[in-house]
């Protein structure tokens, strides 16, 4: 009996113990010390003067001196909390050391983008006030004595955002990045061009935000309600604007990935440029209605010059490696209609119009190429041939990422069951109208990467995970982050936590912590505590009646 209890205490004092250490996504090696290093005023924070190190030290001190006061003092090389480079070859590029003892914190990595994750982890085993807006007093600035070595499993780890079917501002752009870099997430997969809206200027091209960041109206409710609010709906970014935010994610390790949409998915562009499509003379409207339209760019030469200037514009402005080039959904009836693209078929000896699509997407893949990037495209880039120097992002299931990975093609994995954040997390009736589809926190988080099908050697080409956030049905950021947190986080720990230290249960008790962290950064994940700053505009009734 005394030998059940003292193993029942010591299982209870084990749990208590690892319940300090809310750390999300769950760091690969973590091993409880004793005793706890308190943060004061006289703690010092040390870097190497590189302006890359010194800038996640300071990130570090400007947070926790917003949050409790403390101004910690910034030195040169060692300090009470010490950032320091290491030779570590095995932590690659984004991986960290993080040591605690009661005397001194010492964050290790061969890279600055290590040394911020160690500072993420670092943030979170302070009390979770450390996220507070602004000073709040009575907190023990403690950190729990630990040993850590965290390497992420996969390189890419990516959100996506249609800021098409609706327009989100930048200062929310901002938040959606810095909720990212918290979870160790670094490709923001920002999606600007639509058949419902183009949002980046482009200064070849000013009609494509005179004119097609523009549209009549927008639908309401569910796609067959059939129904139109009558209210003009516009937006788009300045190039300075992105400049702005490319630098600002940047500054949090943050790549940020532009879409810009061919051949499909680009009636907003013609509705600016009718000379691009099938019928120069048709009156194109940016589109009002959801779905996948047969309105698509023609394959002329003078088309790709178009996209091939607002490439280089588009390059210019993200110094991503990746630029995507959508690829997705775009139907073959109009080229399967027109004399022009049926003679280009033949004079190419292209077997049909999914060859002209890949005609299409190999043209631009060289392009992308010439200026020392590399293409990412929806897995449709498939149909047709795969174009040489082409990355896969396998959306309709995992088989276009298991496809390309067999051709030794670079895949990036992020299949609607999982991925898809404009899914219903919960009873449809409950909520507020929803894409369609299900899937929950737990299926989310229940995703494996890299497919079975794959031997090792293929398996090396699966790039990462991604979630995917399209807008139809969100039309406000509170409702983006409803749909978003905490299933990205749950895709964050995917990205990030070797497959065997994956645990729902002991996520979701970590998640329970880390909500009181999103609540002080006014986060409005799914079960938050509604808040009115968030103004909702959701027909909630309406969907509830259905
Ligand atoms: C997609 O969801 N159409 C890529």
């Amino acid at each position: 009996m005394k030998h059940i209890i003292t193993t029942v205490l010591l299982c209870l004092s084990l749990t208590a113990a690892w319940a300090q250490y809310n750390i999300l996504p769950r760091p690969s090696q973590l091993t409880p010390g004793k005793g706890e290093l308190v943060i004061t005023s006289r703690t010092t924070v040390g870097a190497p003067t590189d302006e890359r190190w010194s800038h996640v030290a300071r990130l570090f001190a400007d947070q926790l001196a917003t949050a409790s006061g403390l101004k910690v003092k910034m030195t040169n090389g060692k300090g009470t909390i010490t950032f320091q480079p290491s030779k570590d070859a095995s932590l690659g590029p984004e991986g960290y050391k993080l040591n605690v003892t009661p005397k001194q914190i010492l964050i290790e990595a061969t890279t600055a983008k290590g040394a911020f994750y160690g500072m993420q982890s670092l943030l979170q085993l302070l009390p979770v006030e450390v996220f507070s807006p602004q000073a709040v007093s009575g907190v023990k600035w403690a950190v729990p004595a630990v040993s850590v070595r965290d390497v992420p499993r996969y390189e890419y780890r990516g959100m996506h955002l249609d800021v098409a079917r609706h327009f989100m501002p930048v200062d929310f752009i901002k938040k959606y990045i810095d909720l990212m870099a918290l979870h160790k997430q670094n490709q923001f997969h920002w999606h600007l061009t639509e058949d419902q809206g183009w949002r980046i200027e482009i200064k070849k091209y000013p009609k494509l935000t005179e004119i097609g960041s523009k549209r009549k109206e927008t639908m309401m409710g569910h796609y067959g309600d059939k129904k139109w609010d009558g209210q003009p709906y516009g937006g788009f970014y300045t190039q300075d604007e992105v400049r702005e935010v490319v630098k600002y994610a940047q500054d949090r390790f943050v790549n940020v990935i532009p879409e810009i949409e061919m051949p499909g998915h680009s009636v907003a562009a013609l509705a600016a440029y009718p000379q691009y499509g099938n019928n120069p003379d048709k009156i194109y409207e940016v589109s009002t209605t959801w779905g996948v339209m047969d309105d698509i760019y023609m394959p002329h030469e003078e088309t790709f010059l178009f996209l091939q200037d607002i490439l280089t514009e588009v390059i210019d402005l993200f110094p991503s490696e990746y630029i995507h080039i959508g690829g997705d959904e775009a139907p073959k009836k109009q080229w399967k209609e027109s004399r022009f693209a049926q003679e280009l078929i033949k004079k190419h000896d292209l077997k049909d119009e999914h060859g002209l699509q890949s005609y299409f997407i190999q043209r631009i893949d060289k392009f992308i190429t010439s200026k020392g990037r590399k293409m990412i495209g929806w897995d449709e880039i498939l149909e047709g041939g795969l174009s040489p120097n082409a990355i896969v992002m396998s959306w309709r299931g995992t088989e276009g990422g298991i496809a390309a990975a067999k051709e030794r093609h670079q895949a990036i994995m992020t299949p609607g069951g999982f991925c898809y954040l404009d899914h219903y997390q919960a009873d449809p009736k409950t909520q507020p109208v929803a894409f369609g589809g299900f899937t929950d926190l737990a299926k989310s988080y229940s995703y494996e990467p890299t497919p079975t099908e794959l031997s090792a050697e293929e398996a090396k080409y699966i790039l990462g995970v991604q979630g995917n956030v399209w807008t139809e049905y969100m039309k406000t950021p509170a409702y983006v982050e409803y749909m978003v947190w905490p299933r990205a986080i749950a895709l964050a720990e995917v990205g990030w936590t070797p497959k065997d230290k994956k645990d729902f249960e002991d996520f979701s008790k970590r998640w329970d912590v880390h909500k009181k962290r999103l609540d002080l950064l006014k986060v409005n994940y799914f079960g938050a505590p509604i808040n009115d700053q968030f103004q909702y505009q959701w027909p909630l009734k309406k969907a509830a009646k259905k």
